[in-house]
Formats: structure tokens, sequence, C-alpha cells
């Protein structure tokens, strides 16, 4: 089959002929009809000691089941879990050691990909491939910040959302649909106004407002914000301390401008803040978020298809920040 492998420090992916894997009894065979890329995937080129079998996101068809798999026949149509061990509970260091696309299990940028059938769900009818390859990372690391920690944001809430990339179009959609009230950050204008339309409450462009975390106390009447989806990190989680209200909520999930930052985390203090640190999910999670999509008849936002035989485009397109939403790359012969 043809598979692509990300080798350390190479400028590329290279799609190369790989063995299929033997089908053990547990096991599902899927041919990918579509992958989705996240800023991870770049983090992976960055820092991966070995060559990987690359992108944690994908959804297709299964061709073909182990003699003992009960969950799923031959036409199902499926995504595959970014934690393929983590089931339902809290996430553990074992849970946490084995991830899609990071080395211990082969990503999905493969003509086939096979696993233990627990690692797997249903693509919710409602969706095509391309959308349904975005919520295994994107889509459910959104999910689990507005409404799976200990402080889910209810109805009402004011929500500050950074950018406009995957997660961030992703939490919009949600919390338009739950009904809370958001403000959305982003260094387009053109982006801005698209926001606008799919129903954000106000929006701030922070390049133009280097100081939006002013911005967004004056929009909230002096309060603050109830929750903040925090995908910058060291470079924003200051301003994302003086953002939220007092006794609210941070959903850490992102390093957009990096890791280490010299951060008073007295703040967190001061105002009583919770701050959750959010990694993806778990497949119970995925279930509620799938039947969230579905009751509110949420379609996933896709930016771009790319062919499979010109997967590492997507990469540059990424890149080059002009996304909006999810960046796809279809399966071989999707
Ligand atoms: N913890 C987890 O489980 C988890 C899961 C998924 C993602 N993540 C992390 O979350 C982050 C977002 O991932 P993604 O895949 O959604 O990325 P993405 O699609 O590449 O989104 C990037 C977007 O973020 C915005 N951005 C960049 N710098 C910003 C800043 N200083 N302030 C505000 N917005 C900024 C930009 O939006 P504009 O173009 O609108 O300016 C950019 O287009 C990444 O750091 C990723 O590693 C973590």
């Amino acid at each position: 089959m043809k598979q692509y492998i990300m080798e350390p420090g190479a400028d590329a992916i290279r799609l190369v002929d790989a063995e299929v894997p033997k089908l053990g009894p547990k096991d599902v065979k899927v041919q990918l009809k579509a992958a989705s890329l996240n800023y991870r995937d770049f983090l992976m080129r960055q820092y991966a000691k070995e060559a990987i079998v690359p992108f944690s996101d994908g959804a297709g068809v299964v061709v073909e089941v182990g003699a003992e798999v009960q969950d799923f026949q031959v036409g199902d149509r499926v995504l595959g879990l970014f934690f393929p061990n983590w089931i339902d509970g809290e996430i553990t260091r074992e849970i946490h050691g084995v991830a899609r696309g990071g080395g211990s299990v082969d990503g999905m940028l493969s003509e086939f990909v096979l696993g233990h059938e627990q690692s797997f769900v249903a693509v919710p009818e409602h969706l095509d491939f391309a959308e349904a390859a975005t919520l295994p990372c994107a889509g459910l690391t959104a999910w689990h910040a507005l409404f799976e920690h200990a402080r889910p944001a209810k109805k009402g809430d004011t929500i500050l959302i950074q950018g406009t990339g995957g997660v961030s179009i992703f939490a919009l959609q949600l919390a338009v649909a739950f009904g809370l009230k958001t403000i959305v950050l982003s260094s387009s204008d053109e982006k801005l106004a698209r926001v606008k339309e799919m129903g954000a409450t106000h929006t701030i462009n922070y390049r133009d407002t280097p100081d939006w975390d002013q911005e967004v106390w004056e929009l909230t009447g002096k309060r603050g914000v109830d929750l903040v989806v925090e995908v910058g990190g060291a470079g924003t989680f200051e301003r994302s301390m003086k953002s939220v209200k007092y006794h609210g909520v941070i959903s850490l999930i992102g390093v957009l401008t990096g890791t280490a930052a010299e951060v008073n985390p007295f703040m967190i203090v001061g105002k009583s803040l919770q701050v959750f640190g959010i990694y993806v999910g778990s497949k119970a999670m995925q279930h509620r978020f799938h039947a969230a999509l579905e009751e509110h008849s949420l379609t996933p936002v896709v930016d771009s298809v790319f062919e499979f035989e010109d997967a590492d485009s997507a990469y540059v397109h990424q890149k080059s920040g002009k996304h909006f939403g999810n960046v796809v790359v279809r399966g071989m012969d999707a």
C-alpha cells in the first residue's frame, strides 16, 4: 500500500510503498477517504526523533474485519481516535503515551489504516469524509475545552476564542449552537468578517490591537469573559488571565506562540481562576461530541482539500496562515 512517512529533519513528507500489517482478530482495516492536518503535525515534524506516519486525524471505510470484531462491519464509515486507548475516565500516563501520528501508533496518512476496533468510532451520518476527518483532534479538543471539564460553559456565558484555525472555529460553532456569547480574535479583518457571519458576538484584530485584553475588558463591561479557549500558549496566557472574570476558567490547549514564558502565576490566585489542561479527549467524549453535532446539525468548516499525492501542499498552505478552519487531504482512492 501507499503510505506517507515523515523523517526527522526532512523538508517534506515522502510517499513510500509499505506492507499492509496483518489483521488481528479484534482489528479493523480501514481504507482512508480523508485525513485532516493539525498544528500538532507541525510539532511532530519538528520534534519526532524517528520516521513516523503523519496525521492523527482521518476517516474512511471499513474494508475488512478480524474474526472477533463486534462493533463494525465491512462498509461502515469510521474515524480513528486520537488516543486509541482513552476510552473513558481520566487520562493517565499510559493513555497519553499512545497517540496516533505521534510515533507510538501510525498516523492516518496511508492508503489503509489497521487498528483495534475500540480505536475507531462511527462517522456522524450527516457528515462527509472530509468533514469527519476533522473531528478526532481539532473538533474534540474544542468540545472538551468548552463542556467536558469540571466547570463547563453554560448558556449566556461569554467565551474568548483565539484565532480562526481548526480548534478555534470548532469552538465558535459549538459556542453559537449552545447559546454562548463569543469574542473572537484574529489577525485578519477578512476572517473576522467571516466569524461574524457565523454568529460571533464581538471581534478583535489582535494585530491592530495588541492590548486585546483591555478591549475584552471593555466589551464585557469590566467583568471579563467566563472562559478562554487558550490556544496561543506562552505569548497569550497572561492576557488571557487579564481577560477572564474573577473565578473564571481558562481551557489551556495550545502552543501557537511557544511553551515557555515569564508568566506571573499569582493572577490565578488573585482572581481565583481555574485553569484546565485540555488534551484532546476520550472516546466517551467523542461520542458526546458527535451527539451534539447531530443534535445541532453542525458541519465542520473545511478550508481546503488537497489530493493524496499532493499532501505536502497541505502543510505549506496551513503554514501560510491563510486557512480558516480545517485543512484536509483526500484519501488515495477517494
Ligand atoms: N492540547 C490539545 O489537545 C490540542 C489539540 C489540538 C490543538 N492543540 C494546539 O492548539 C493550537 C491550535 O491548533 P490548530 O490545529 O487549531 O491550529 P491552526 O489550525 O494552525 O490555527 C492557527 C491559527 O491560530 C491563530 N493564531 C496564531 N497566533 C495567534 C496569536 N498570537 N493569538 C491569537 N491567535 C493566533 C491564527 O489565526 P488567524 O489567522 O485568525 O490570526 C492561526 O491561523 C496549537 O498550538 C495546537 O498545538 C492542542
